[in-house]
């Protein structure tokens, strides 16, 4: 499966994120990752739909949109989703599991299921035909610069192999977190395609964006 790098916004340069978002492009990425967090699912804030607004004129491209809020399906709308966007759903942050994927589906989105560390993959057995990414978070969500947990390489390794078994051999796995230039190599083995670019790769200080998405791109596709 081809590998993509989806950079993630919350670690670019908000003050110059035009130019970045251009940098991105021109440079190869396939999306703009864009976390939206609620201080209630996660303990922290970022980002939101007028901040996404303006980086969708800005980027004309996809965006890759991970949202860490509380109840999902009551939020959905404000995000103006559109064709080509990916939107990941976590299983842990709402009831309506189903009604959530089926809503970014009707808005013309690709509907993806994220799954924090500790969540049993069991949760694709009900869910994984109505799914077109796995997103696996390999920190917990809140914070960019975290370390990647343990174990994160074996359940990345046991979805790609619950995805075949199942007849989902092209349903990409997206990684999220400490996607450095090292563990990114290891994740590609594991069977990710998609990788979440923060500041442990091509926003990491000292290296330019070009830089980081060239190391990047030569890590996941030796
Ligand atoms: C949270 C974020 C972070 C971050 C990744 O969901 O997506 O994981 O941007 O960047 P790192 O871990 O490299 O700082
Ligand atoms: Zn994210």
């Amino acid at each position: 499966m081809q590998a993509l790098i989806s950079p993630s916004l919350m670690c670019a340069d908000l003050l110059h994120l035009e130019e970045d978002l251009l940098a991105l492009k021109e440079a190869g990425a396939a999306f703009f990752h864009f976390d939206v967090m609620d201080g209630a699912f996660v303990p922290n804030f970022c980002l939101g739909p007028d901040l996404l607004a303006a980086a969708r004129k800005a980027a004309c491209l996809p965006a890759d949109l991970h949202l860490m809020i509380e109840s999902p399906e009551r939020h959905l709308q404000l995000f103006s989703i559109q064709p080509g966007d990916v939107v990941s759903i976590h299983a842990e942050s709402t009831r309506h599991l189903q009604k959530a994927l089926g809503f970014v589906r009707a808005a013309g989105g690709r509907p993806a299921l994220a799954l924090n560390p500790a969540t049993p993959l069991s949760i694709l057995d009900e869910v994984a035909g109505e799914i077109e990414l796995l997103l696996l978070m390999t920190v917990n969500p809140g914070f960019a610069g975290q370390k990647m947990v343990p174990g994160a390489l074996g359940k990345i390794r046991r979805a790609r192999e619950k995805l075949d078994a199942m007849g989902f051999f092209d349903l990409p796995i997206e990684v999220d977190g400490n996607v450095s230039l090292e563990n990114a190599t290891l994740m590609r083995a594991a069977g990710a395609s998609v990788f979440v670019a923060g500041t442990s790769s091509v926003f990491r200080a000292g290296r330019s964006i070009q830089e980081g998405m060239l190391a990047l791109q030569r890590a996941i596709e030796p």
